[in-house]
Formats: C-alpha cells, sequence, structure tokens
C-alpha cells in the first residue's frame, strides 16, 4: 500500500490558530453533552470527598505544596531555592542565596499549618528552629534581622546544609530511585506498573547526549528483563525524551536531527522492541512538535522495527493543534499499519510556552490562555484518540478527578480499553479512590529515576504545577474550596467565558498601548525557515561607504567578505575621509534648527516611519546581519526586533517629552516654563556586536531630542549600517541630519569626536 505523506504544512500553519476560531469549534462540536459533562462532573466531586476522607492517603507532596502555593511568597522563595541551589557551585554564593530567599518570606505564617508531618518537618527545617536554635517570637516581623542573629548562632556550613537537605527532601518526592535497580526494585515492592523517566534532558553537548543515549540503553535492558514478556500494554515502559538525545534537537537543525539523532532514537526503540516494551517519546516544547512527529514517523516506517506494538508518543492537549495531532498519529499508525501507544497530556510547559512567545515576538501563543480551553481540548482529542482505537491504544495521564472522569465514560460508552497514568510522587490518593468507585483500571506511575543534578527542570515544572492556583492538585486538599469548586465543569465553564484570557495580551500587545511589541520569525516552521533560506542564498550584493546628504560618495572601493566565509564577498565600501566629515557636520549644523523646532510629535513620526520600514524588511535585514555579523538567525530576529523597540520607545518619549513643555510652579507668581531642547550635532559611534540595534538606537534616541547625527559604524559592520541610513532617509528624515561616516576609529572616530566643541552651535 503506497504511503500517505503527513502534510506537515498544515500542522505547522495550525501552531498560532486563532484561539477564539477553536474554542468555537470546541463548542459547537463538544466532546460530551451537557448531561454526560454533569455527571462526569459529580463523579469528580464524589472523587474529591473520597480523597479528602483519606487525607492520610493524599500525599505529602500535595500537602507540601498546596501550603507553600506560588501564591505565597514562601513558595516562591522555595521555588527559587529549588531551582538554584543545588547547581550554585561554591558556598558562599549558597549562602547568600539562602539568606536572600529564607530572609524574604514568613516561614513561621506555615508552622503547624498542615496536618502532614512532612510538611511541619520541612518548615521547622526551612525556618531552621527546633533543633538547631529557638524560635524568636519577634523574629517573623523582621525575618531578614532574624536571619541574620541565626547565622551568627549557628553558623553559615548549618544552615547551608539545612536548607540543602530541605530542598533534596522535596526532589525526592518525586524521583523513584537513583539508579534504575533501585527504581524497579521499589516498583515491586509497591505493586505499581511504570514507565520509567531517566531524568535528564537539554543535553549541551555532543557528550551529554552520548552519556544520556548509554543510561537509556541500559535502563531499556534493565527494564525489559524485569517486565520478561509482559509486553506494552501490562509490563513496565520507559519515557524518552529528545532533547537528552542531541544538544541540537531543534527545527532548523532538522538535517542534523536526522542524521545524528534518528540512529541514536532507533537504537534505542531496537533495544525496547528487542524487549517488547511500551517505549514513549515524550512531548517538550511545541517548537519541538513537528520534528518530534517527523521522527515518529520515520520510527513508524523503519521496517527494522516493523513488528512491535511498544512505539508511544505524548500530545499535549494545551496545544491548540492537539486534536489535528491525535488525528494525523492516528493516520499515521493506519498508514503503516502499526500500533501507536498516545498518552495524553495537558502539557507541562504552560509557563514557558507563554513567556517564550512573547519574548520572541510571536504571533500568537501556540497553547490555549484559558485553562477551561485546556480542560474541553484535552476531552476534544480524548474523543478522537479513543475513537482511533486500536490504530491507537489511549493512555490518559491526569491527576484531574473531572478530566479522569470524563475519559473513563467516554470509552466505557464506546467499549474502549484504556489505560491510566499519574506521576510518581502526585494522583496516589485520587487513583486508589477512584478504583474503588469505579473498578479495577489499567494504572502506570510515570517513574523519574535519576540524581539531583539531573532533576532541576523536571522539579521546576512539578512545583509550577503543584503550586498554581489553577491546578486541580493544588485545590485537591484544602479544605476551604467547596469540591464543586475544585473541579467545575470545564464545558459550561468554556461556554461561559469563551474569550481568551483577558490579562494574557497576545505578544504583540505585550506593553499594551504604549508601544507594540516587534513581530519575530519563527523558526520551528518550515515556511518561515524557507523563507530565510531564500534571503540568505539570494547572493545579494550590499552598498557601504559614506552617505552624505543622503547621497552615496564612492572612495576607492574595497570587498567585504562574510566573517564565517572569508571567500564569499557580501558587498562593497570605503571609508570617510576628513573632508566628508567637515562636508558632513557643515550640513547637520545647518539642518539641525528646523529638525528642533519640528517639535518631538513630528520627529515621533518619522522614527515610527523608521520602525516600520525595518518591520517591512526583518528578513532582508536577518540575511544581511548573518551575512556581515555572522549573527545566527533567531540572534539576528532579535537584533532587528531590538532596533524596531528602539525607534519606537524613543517616539514615545519625543512625544512625551519634547513637546509643549512642562509648567513649573512660580512661587513669587513668574511663569516657568521647562522645555527640553536639542543639543546640536551628535556622533554616534556603534560597535560590531549588536550592528543593527545599537547603532539605530543610538541614533534614533539623538534624533528623537532634535539633534543632527554623524554616525560612525564599527569597522567590521558598515553594510548593516549603510542599510540602516537608507531605511532612515526613506522613512522621511531629511538625509542633512544623519550622515554615515565609516572607517578607521582612529581617523574618522578621531575626526567626528576632536573637534566636537569647534561645532558645537
Ligand atoms: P489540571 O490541574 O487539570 O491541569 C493543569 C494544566 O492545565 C497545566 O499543566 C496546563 O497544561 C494547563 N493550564 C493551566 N493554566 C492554563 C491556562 N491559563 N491556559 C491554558 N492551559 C492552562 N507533560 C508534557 O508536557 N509532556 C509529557 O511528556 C508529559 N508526560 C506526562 C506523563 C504522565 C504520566 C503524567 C501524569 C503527566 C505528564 N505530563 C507531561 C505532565 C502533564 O502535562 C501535567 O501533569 C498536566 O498538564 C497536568 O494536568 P492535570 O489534568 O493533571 O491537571
Ligand atoms: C515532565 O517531564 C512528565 O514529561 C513530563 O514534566
Amino acid at each position: 500500500m503506497p504511503s500517505v505523506p503527513i502534510d506537515w504544512d498544515a500542522l505547522d500553519a495550525l501552531k498560532y490558530e486563532d484561539e477564539d476560531a477553536t474554542v468555537s469549534r470546541l463548542l459547537a462540536d463538544p466532546p460530551l453533552d451537557a448531561a454526560q459533562s454533569e455527571a462526569a462532573t459529580q463523579e469528580a466531586v464524589a472523587l474529591i470527598r473520597g480523597v479528602r476522607a483519606q487525607t492520610r492517603r493524599g500525599g505529602v507532596v500535595e500537602s507540601f505544596l498546596q501550603e507553600f502555593s506560588l501564591g505565597t511568597a514562601e513558595g516562591i522563595a522555595l521555588m527559587c531555592l529549588a531551582e538554584a541551589l543545588l547547581r550554585v557551585p561554591d558556598a558562599a554564593t549558597r549562602d547568600r542565596l539562602i539568606a536572600e530567599k529564607i530572609g524574604s518570606a514568613d516561614w513561621a505564617a506555615h508552622m503547624g499549618q498542615s496536618d502532614s508531618l512532612f510538611v511541619n518537618a520541612s518548615t521547622w527545617g526551612l525556618m531552621l528552629t527546633g533543633q538547631i536554635v529557638d524560635v524568636d517570637p519577634g523574629a517573623q516581623d523582621d525575618a531578614p534581622s532574624y536571619f541574620r542573629r541565626l547565622v551568627a548562632r549557628v553558623g553559615e556550613p548549618v544552615i547551608r546544609q539545612a536548607v540543602a537537605a530541605a530542598v533534596r527532601m522535596m526532589g525526592e518526592q518525586f524521583v523513584l530511585g537513583k539508579t534504575i535497580d533501585d527504581a524497579l526494585a521499589r516498583a515491586k515492592r509497591e505493586e505499581t506498573l511504570c514507565s520509567f523517566d531517566m531524568l535528564g534532558e537539554g543535553a549541551r553537548t555532543a557528550q551529554d547526549a552520548a552519556h544520556y543515549e548509554a543510561i537509556y540503553a541500559a535502563a531499556i535492558n534493565a527494564v525489559g528483563m524485569a517486565s520478561s514478556g509482559s509486553g506494552p500494554e501490562l509490563g513496565h515502559g520507559v519515557s524518552v525524551k529528545l532533547s537528552a538525545l542531541h544538544p541540537r534537537f531543534e527545527a532548523v537543525q532538522e538535517a542534523r536531527a536526522f542524521a545524528e539523532l534518528y540512529p541514536r532514537l532507533k537504537r534505542l526503540t531496537l533495544i525496547a522492541a528487542g524487549h517488547d516494551l511500551n517505549f514513549t517519546i515524550d512531548a517538550e516544547e511545541a517548537d519541538r512538535t513537528v520534528l518530534t512527529l517527523k521522527l515518529l514517523d520515520r520510527l513508524a516506517r523503519d521496517p527494522d522495527l516493523k513488528d512491535w506494538t511498544g512505539l508511544g508518543i505524548v500530545i499535549q492537549a494545551y496545544q491548540k493543534r492537539a486534536v489535528v495531532v491525535v488525528e494525523t498519529v492516528a493516520a499515521l499508525a493506519r498508514d503503516c499499519n502499526r500500533r501507536i501507544m498516545v498518552r495524553l497530556v495537558k502539557g507541562a510547559y504552560w509557563d514557558s510556552e507563554i513567556k517564550r512567545a512573547q519574548i520572541a515576538g510571536r504571533p500568537d501563543y501556540p497553547v490555549f490562555t484559558t485553562k477551561a480551553a485546556t480542560d474541553v481540548n484535552y476531552l476534544a482529542a480524548a474523543r478522537v484518540l479513543i475513537d482511533a482505537a486500536p490504530a491507537l491504544y489511549p493512555q490518559f495521564a491526569t491527576h484531574n478527578a473531572q478530566t479522569l472522569a470524563a475519559v473513563r465514560a467516554m470509552a466505557a460508552a464506546r467499549g474502549v480499553i484504556i489505560e491510566h497514568q499519574r506521576l510518581h510522587g502526585m494522583g496516589e490518593a485520587l487513583y486508589a479512590v477512584a478504583q474503588e468507585r469505579l473498578g479495577a483500571m489499567r494504572l502506570r506511575a510515570y517513574a523519574p529515576v535519576g540524581g539531583h543534578e539531573e532533576l532541576l527542570p523536571y522539579l521546576v515544572r512539578r512545583l509550577l504545577e503543584n503550586g498554581a492556583n489553577t491546578s486541580f492538585v493544588n485545590q485537591l486538599l484544602d479544605a476551604d474550596v467547596a469540591p464543586e469548586d475544585v473541579a467545575p465543569d470545564p464545558l459550561a465553564r468554556l461556554a461561559a467565558a469563551p474569550a481568551r484570557h483577558p490579562r494574557i495580551a497576545t505578544p504583540a500587545r505585550l506593553y499594551g498601548d504604549i508601544r507594540a511589541n516587534p513581530l519575530g520569525r519563527d523558526y520551528s516552521i518550515q515556511t518561515e525557515r524557507e523563507v530565510a533560506a531564500a534571503y540568505a542564498h539570494a547572493g545579494r550584493q550590499w552598498l557601504g561607504g559614506p552617505i552624505i546628504g543622503g547621497e552615496p560618495v564612492a572612495h576607492a572601493m574595497r570587498s567585504c567578505p562574510a566573517p564565517h566565509d572569508p571567500a564569499r564577498v557580501i558587498g562593497q565600501s570605503c571609508d570617510a575621509t576628513p573632508a566628508d566629515v567637515e562636508k558632513a557636520v557643515a550640513l547637520a549644523r545647518a539642518a539641525f534648527p528646523k529638525w528642533d523646532e519640528a517639535g518631538g510629535p513630528a520627529r515621533a513620526k518619522v522614527l515610527q516611519a523608521m520602525g516600520a520600514a525595518l518591520e517591512r524588511e526583518t528578513d532582508g535585514l536577518i540575511a544581511l546581519l548573518s551575512a556581515e555579523a555572522g549573527k545566527t538567525l533567531n540572534d539576528a530576529v532579535s537584533e532587528v526586533r531590538e532596533a524596531i523597540d528602539f525607534c519606537r520607545y524613543y517616539a514615545a518619549l519625543a512625544e512625551t517629552q519634547f513637546g509643549t513643555g512642562e509648567l513649573l510652579t512660580g512661587p513669587t507668581g513668574e511663569t516657568n516654563l521647562l522645555v527640553n531642547r536639542a543639543r546640536g550635532v551628535f556622533a554616534c559611534i556603534s560597535p560590531w556586536n549588536f550592528p543593527l540595534a545599537i547603532f539605530t538606537g543610538q541614533i534614533a534616541a539623538a534624533l528623537a531630542a532634535g539633534n543632527a547625527v554623524l554616525a560612525k559604524p564599527a569597522e567590521q559592520t558598515s553594510l548593516i549600517a549603510a542599510e540602516a541610513v537608507r531605511l532612515f532617509h526613506g522613512a522621511g528624515l531629511d538625509p542633512a541630519l544623519l550622515a554615515l561616516l565609516p572607517g578607521d576609529g582612529v581617523v574618522v572616530g578621531a575626526a567626528v569626536t576632536t573637534p566636537v566643541h569647534k561645532h558645537s552651535p
């Protein structure tokens, strides 16, 4: 049967699908009808009551993180400590970090607040009281000085060890064992079916990646021996993060991912297939989703893995395109006549997806902005997943009682066998009660294995998950929250409030009405990579050399090579002479008074036009920045965006600070008017490392204030500077106000700076 290729561009195109449109679609064709959703919610309430009635089984982690939630200063302090402490190499810095974090919070307020012994022990540990020193009641009002007194009494090493131990204790709650043998033994003792995750992700070097492969290979063999042919559904399995297996597991490196990562992945899957295990590829950041699926596609079609039914993948329902991803994997499974195991999760990187999209100026977020939309999308993806059985084997990973009850009811209605999954250290009580109420389940725990060095990213995700007040587990044991409020009906909630989150503006609106956040590029998307490649390979030759009064000046031209490929000539340039400088100064001096008189709002218009021109020319500028300054694509994008932002920022300052002036008080009846005026002609000398952003920013600042500018770029990057100056002139700036004077610092730099007093008005 001819294989049906997957339409990768279609998946890319859905990454930033409009959230309102996606939600409308979900509501138009809800995965459950109102009665089914209501029934699942009722069941969830019963489950929550059941868990609360057995709080002893509620799990220490839940209690701990509920007490120290991210809504409290202490929770945030702990999060920072956990994230940083164990990887700070020297004692002095550790002490300073502890002093800052412990000193900034009120630990005493948490003492005795939780029924869990562990929580109280940790509170004591964190307060470093109890056995170490007596509690000083006055201390609570003045934590920093309390901390200083404490240090004076017990010494910093004691405190350092105690805090490190407390943080370590917290981490250990999420890890099944330090080694795979320990973890297997514990899983056997506790009769838990596991998917073992060898901690480690985001390899930085080839050595890291080889190390993680070796660890995985050994672990898969050990798990395979222990599972002794139970098969992918009933035996233990493994979960793997591809970012551990290659230091450049990113879409721009797709060719390397296939050449270097794929063989590594295949070696591991061959071992797993040999033991007939479930081998699941974890889902990481949304930028990696399509590349992950492409690798899955290759594996699924690999004849060497033909008869194995344990290949698995994770799909994140917080991504707007999740339903289509499930359909894509189902089509793949049918196309290659292979069962694929699919773990559906909501997604563990929500905070970083939001932040990353804002920082990078993405067109929108790849994830929903409301929890209710994610919850309903999970159920929509669940419906497709259940309907795709047996081509797909549905595995539902959640700690949310409503989600659990809903998928269980959906699967039962269709007579499909499903598997439930929870993370080690979480959800024990929920699933215990669920099995009592709903009958025996196939249940698997995701079981991290490893030491502290590798734990941190995983731990931070768990702290975020447990600490966020939108999180089910955060409220599960909080007696102040009614069970109905812990698990509200997501469909009803979404229908009542379908709009995107009012406080999470789109990346473009990050600064509100102050100024627009410049649009970036997303090279995880194939078509955007193709645009970048077309610009890079267009072979355009750029013109440098002085620009005076808007006219290019051509002395003896020299070829400009690309720094990373000296044989490649990217343009021609020449240096300004002292006579050029004199001419530019004279023009600038003559032109600036009118520019100063024009006032801030008029100048802001020109700067805004320059921002728009840079935004329009972004792709060409990225190519030029890469060619002349050797910038990587993403660095070049950031640089162009920074240049645009400078223009917009200084345009706003020109408007507010160079208007009609500010009336000051006149104590004796006089009128005091403060008006900002220009100073004259400015020399702007910029460095090569930010040849567009700093160059543009300096010029924009001087121009905004009504000055004229002589711009002297770094010798290495005169072509970029020439392009920026042309864009300024094209944006409506009087060319006499901005001259480009490239050249050697000793000659041109000296000429534009030394006679400054002589030229000053
Ligand atoms: P809930 O409290 O119902 O949901 C919390 C989730 O809702 C958040 O994690 C987030 O995804 C989403 N959310 C929160 N606020 C918002 C908002 N404002 N807008 C939109 N969405 C929001 N995660 C991965 O990313 N990759 C994996 O490979 C992976 N493997 C897992 C394996 C197992 C066995 C388990 C149990 C979890 C795994 N996870 C993985 C983690 C999983 O993503 C989180 O545990 C899960 O998101 C929590 O969802 P919940 O239904 O338990 O809780
Ligand atoms: C994570 O590492 C469990 O894969 C999920 O956060």
